[in-house]
């Protein structure tokens, strides 16, 4: 049994606590640094143990896992503080503000034997992984172009965490990401990188295009907190195309050939929200004693996390944390 402790009481924790439902995890301990709101989370969930602080959770030897779900600009040194406590992680996407936080953390799990995935959920989902096999097997033939957007009107508070620069705001890490892993998984990285950018007054990016070049294909990439686009992928091929609604939480797939006419529609409904799949993937990692996923390794992240530095150096951009280095 793998007992999962949470640090940070806000939206995404609720998510968690919803699919570990779904899976053979247990949920041990709630962390927040305000007691009271722990004290919520663990009443509507009926968690053991509510803290007031994220190292009384740490100092749970019955937690196995630690789940991060706050803001990516905290990741980096609450990881580390965690991997002194010789706990495991899954932390939330971005993982973190860059590849080299993200190295020094990799390298402090294998030297401490603890398993640390970004939970970026997208890669679990049945509807990913189908897709993956219909595209290897040729079904639209070879992908020569494939187009993301995550674009949606947030309607910006300027206190939000989403556009404060010490948190790790920007939409880049926070949603970019998405674009970027869906692009990864079916063209791998690609030869050259450009971006188009939109600034929010606090000086984080609000609004992206990134065109990814790859040697016989292209990527189109958007992501914005201030337009509304439909969530979606599309994959083209010699041999036809794949809508993908939704990609990101992903749970269809409509295969046309090129007469743009419906070739087949395939569904994989959610058990509870998508999430219960990462878990899975960590429980069933941590069981076994591994120390990174074949599905998230440690690579990815990685890459991943390169390709957004590559993105941000062209736009002269660093988080403060970077600048005080
Ligand atoms: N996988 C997904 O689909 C998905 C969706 C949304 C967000 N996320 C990721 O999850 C992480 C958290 O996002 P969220 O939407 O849950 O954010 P949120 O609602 O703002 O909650 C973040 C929590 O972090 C804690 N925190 C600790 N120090 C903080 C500080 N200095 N300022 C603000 N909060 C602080 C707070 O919890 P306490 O006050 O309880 O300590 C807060 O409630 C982000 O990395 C985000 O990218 C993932």
């Amino acid at each position: 049994m793998v007992k999962f402790g949470i640090i940070g009481a806000g939206n995404i924790a609720h998510t968690f606590c919803r699919a570990i439902e779904a899976t053979r995890g247990q949920l041990e301990g709630i962390a927040s640094r305000d007691y009271q709101k722990a004290l919520l989370y663990q009443k509507q969930y009926g968690i053991p143990h509510a803290y007031g602080s994220y190292q009384a959770l740490y100092n749970n030897p019955n937690i196995d896992c630690v789940y991060v779900a706050t803001p990516h600009g905290l990741h980096y040194e609450q990881m580390m503080e965690i991997l002194d406590y010789g706990k495991h992680i899954l932390c939330e996407k971005a993982f973190t503000l860059n590849a080299s936080q993200a190295k020094k953390v990799f390298e402090k799990a294998r030297d401490k034997g603890c398993f640390v995935m970004e939970a970026m959920w997208t890669r679990f989902l049945p509807n990913i992984k189908h897709l993956q096999n219909i595209i290897k097997d040729g079904v639209i033939g070879e992908i020569t172009r494939l187009e993301a957007d995550f674009c949606f009107n947030a309607k910006i508070d300027p206190t939000h965490r989403l556009v404060n620069p010490s948190l790790g705001g920007g939409a880049l890490l926070d949603i970019g990401i998405y674009p970027i892993t869906f692009a990864n998984i079916f063209l791998k990285t690609p030869d050259k990188i450009e971006s188009q950018v939109e600034w929010y007054k606090s000086q984080v990016d609000i609004s992206e295009t990134l065109t990814y070049h790859y040697p016989n294909a292209k990527a189109i990439l958007r992501s914005s907190f201030n337009s509304e686009l439909p969530i979606d992928a599309r994959i083209y091929g010699t041999k036809g195309f794949i809508h993908v609604p939704n990609f990101w939480s992903s749970e269809e797939s409509h295969i046309y050939d090129s007469n743009h006419a419906l070739i087949e529609s395939f569904s994989f409904k959610h058990k509870v929200n998508g999430f219960e799949y990462e878990i899975d993937e960590t429980i069933q990692m941590i069981e076994q004693n591994n120390l990174e996923s074949p599905i998230m390794p440690h690579s990815e992240t990685l890459t991943i996390l390169k390709q957004m530095d590559s993105i941000r150096n062209a736009w002269h951009f660093e988080y403060p944390q970077e600048k005080r280095k």
